[in-house]
């Protein structure tokens, strides 16, 4: 299948590279599918830690995490980013949490400021994807100025990809993926 119509074909693509041994943050844990996903990724001897904001995010996520124990998650906020010293791949998959209170939501400004933390902390060579959802409340000014910020990420120390789904209709995800040159 060489072109995807889901976001998640999208993100396993980018997994499927090798991060073995990598340290990995999910900035948006919700359910702990990402996480997972990480954790297969990085393998038992990288480590992953996890980020949000609601205690029903991490006591799920904990529950499909019980098989592996290098990982570590905070009940706070993505702007603590910066706590992690550094790291190799990083997810944000915003919106809110599916089956819960659909007015928590992933917000513009505190996106932005764990976005522009995560670039001075991610390893070179390293990854970040964001997926951005419209639809929901603040949906719309969070899409709109996450776009603005990562096109103005500067060219000569990351390269920068938008994906979209271009002919689907209902306000498909967009995916962007964030890599961190090496030093030249
Ligand atoms: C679309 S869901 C994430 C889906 C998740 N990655 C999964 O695999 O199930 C977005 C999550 O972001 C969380 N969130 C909202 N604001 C946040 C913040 N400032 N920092 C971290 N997480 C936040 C929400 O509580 C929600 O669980």
């Amino acid at each position: 299948m060489i072109v995807k119509e889901k976001y998640f074909e999208i993100v396993d693509e980018v997994l499927s590279h090798n991060f073995l041994g990598k340290i990995a943050v999910d900035a948006t844990v919700g359910r702990g599918n990402d996480t997972l996903k990480l954790l297969k990724a990085v393998g038992e001897k990288g480590f992953v830690y996890g980020f949000d904001v609601q205690e029903d995010a991490i006591s799920s996520a904990e529950k499909i995490l019980k098989d592996f124990k290098n990982y570590k998650l905070f009940l706070e906020s993505h702007e603590n980013i910066d706590k992690i010293e550094k790291f190799d791949l990083v997810i944000y998959n915003l919106g809110f949490l599916p089956g819960s209170d659909k007015k928590i939501t992933t917000l513009k400004d505190s996106t932005i400021i764990s976005l522009k933390k995560a670039k001075k902390k991610i390893n070179c060579g390293g990854i970040i994807i964001v997926v951005s959802y419209l639809g929901h409340e603040n949906s719309f000014e969070e899409r709109e100025g996450v776009d603005d910020f990562i096109k103005n990420i500067d060219q000569r120390e990351f390269k920068v990809e938008k994906r979209e789904f271009y002919n689907q209709k209902h306000n498909p995800p967009i995916v962007y993926l964030i890599e961190k040159k090496a030093k030249s």
